[in-house]
């Protein structure tokens, strides 16, 4: 199936791409899709109008429509844990009843999202918990997918909070509760125990020091669970009028749009959480209805597959030019990496390809300042994502936007056009320096250039763009999960290590490894028990 996009590996890699800047004048509109008042520009890689049909058709006899289908449709698309896949209800606000074993889930759905405005509404009028304290500060206890979604999108939407100020602890390093919890007052700080499973060590080991915190189970009026374990959470204390629940179709990382975003409701309202969901929803229409060429998560993961599976670049670095999508590289780690992070096909067999690159990024313009002199110089090519919105929030401050936006624009025409020897040269002899100095120094200030970048453009980042974003991006993940034929909806990687965690709680406290350690940890563990009285 990859035999003519391998065979295409040789002349995309000696390729230039201001080659075919050169050899097509309309590239820049030819190789941009501009979609749902966002604009996607990948003409600055080395994908030819060639390798976009190949990549095309690659997707096209790989099944993307039908499972593309399937999964809204929620089939049992995650098939190692025979489960459908349908973070896409939870943001679906149409009518049209979406069907899991013959039972419409959006009634639930709806229902759900209903107690969790109207808990929201109390809490932001003061009603709640009805002791004439207002709730103030609100701490979201979770991990991995119950906590990355909902504070990126908390940070993203600073502009919108007029509710509580929202807190996250996720690390079971104390370090994280003791910080957090330092200087809130507990009688009127709302937290969260959010965790699909709620047995996952971390998030429960910090729910029992926050409760402790507060006041023990006195304090439990102020505790709400986010879970598919109701059962679980009436152990810890929590009622079910105050557990809000989703299903197991929804995989953690995908649940931002459900109760998992209880504490971006909480920040934002109600309204505003509503206009995230409609900016996912407006990019599940696209999705399913553009065009493969026109369709921006298609596009977006056949760039990526080129730039990995063509060009043999492992690596992607995601570049916000958005200060407040500082954690956004963070969640697209779990996203991706953990969706598509995988060494076997659905069926079992051995991928005999790298599936899924490693993610990585910061803002800028702080990356810039750090960074960015390997992505420049540095002899691994790294495809660059930025992102930038055409306007800021911060009108008064136009000066700081536009040089985050010529910053932006500065970077990919750096990676695309580089700095020749020859360029160089000129520009240190205009400065005076001519022999030797010369010599050594133009080689140092050679660009290679020729370096893949594509540049994401939206609006504003309102709640409605970024739930665009977040399904964009899923939706990607799910494009290329087909294309490897994988499944991006289980995760079985994490597993063992966290049944090494198990074995070696007990082992750190007594100082008795377990005779199976290896001898690196049997060591470890006596040095560390050293410092322990
Ligand atoms: O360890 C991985 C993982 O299972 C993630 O997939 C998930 O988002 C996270 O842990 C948290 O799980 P839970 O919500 O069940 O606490």
């Amino acid at each position: 199936m990859w035999t003519t996009l391998d065979g295409m590996r040789a002349a995309a890699q000696s390729r230039k791409i201001a080659d075919l800047f050169a050899q097509d004048a309309e590239r820049a509109t030819g190789f941009a899709i501009t979609a749902e008042g966002l604009r996607f520009d990948y003409s600055k890689t080395s994908m030819d109008a060639a390798g976009r049909t190949a990549l095309i058709a690659q997707a096209e006899a790989a099944g993307l429509a039908q499972k593309r289908a399937a999964m809204f449709a929620g089939e049992k698309i995650n098939e190692t844990e025979g489960r459908a896949v349908l973070h896409t209800a939870l943001r679906n606000l149409g009518e049209t009843p979406v069907l899991v074993e013959g039972q419409d889930v959006l009634p639930e759905i709806r229902e759900t999202r209903a107690r969790m405005a109207r808990f929201a509404t109390s809490v932001r009028d003061g009603s709640y918990p009805g002791d004439g304290r207002r709730i103030t500060d609100v701490v979201n206890i979770g991990i991995g997918g119950s906590d990355l979604g909902p504070l990126m999108a908390v940070l993203a939407l600073a502009p919108y909070h007029d509710g509580p100020k929202c807190h996250f602890i996720s690390n079971v390093d104390g370090a994280d509760a003791t910080d957090t919890l330092e200087g809130l007052d507990p009688h009127t700080t709302l937290v969260i125990v959010a965790s699909k499973t709620f047995t996952t060590q971390e998030t429960m080991m910090n729910a029992r020091t926050a409760l402790a915190w507060a006041g023990g189970a006195a304090a439990l009026d102020r505790f709400v669970a986010i879970s598919t374990a109701e059962a679980r959470c009436a152990e810890f204390g929590i009622p079910a009028e105050r557990v809000f629940g989703f299903e197991d179709w929804v995989g953690g990382r995908y649940s931002v749009w459900g109760p998992i975003g209880l504490s971006l409701m909480l920040a934002i309202g109600p309204t505003a959480f509503e206009g995230f969901l409609e900016g996912g929803q407006a990019m599940d229409l696209h999705f399913q209805s553009a065009d493969f060429a026109e369709n921006l998560p298609v596009m977006l993961a056949l760039v990526g597959i080129w730039n990995q599976q063509v060009c043999g670049h492992g690596t992607r670095a995601v570049l916000p030019y958005e200060q407040r999508l500082t954690r956004l590289p963070a969640y697209l780690q779990q996203l991706e990496m953990e969706s598509n992070g995988k060494g076997v096909a659905m069926d079992g067999r051995p991928l005999d390809r790298v599936a899924g690159p490693v993610v990585w990024g910061e803002p800028g313009t702080n990356g810039q300042h750090a960074f960015y002199q390997l992505i420049h110089q540095g002899q691994q090519v790294v495809p660059c994502e930025f992102l930038v919105g055409a306007e800021g929030h911060e009108p008064a401050l136009g000066e700081h936007h536009r040089a985050l936006v010529a910053n932006c624009l500065a970077q990919s025409e750096a990676l695309l056009k580089g700095r020749s020897e020859a360029e160089a040269r000129a520009q240190l002899a205009a400065k005076g320096l001519s022999g030797d100095a010369l010599d050594q120094l133009a080689k140092h200030r050679v660009f290679s250039g020729n370096r893949p970048s594509t540049t994401l453009v939206y609006p504003r980042l309102t709640p409605f763009v970024l739930g665009q974003l977040v399904a964009l991006y899923e939706h990607r993940v799910f494009v290329e999960g087909v294309i490897y034929g994988i499944n991006s909806f289980d995760q079985w990687g994490v597993e063992l290590g966290k049944e090494l965690a198990g074995g070696l709680l007990e082992a750190v406290a007594s100082g008795q490894a377990p005779e199976a350690a290896s001898e690196s940890t049997k060591a470890l563990l006596t040095y560390i028990r050293s410092f322990q009285s």
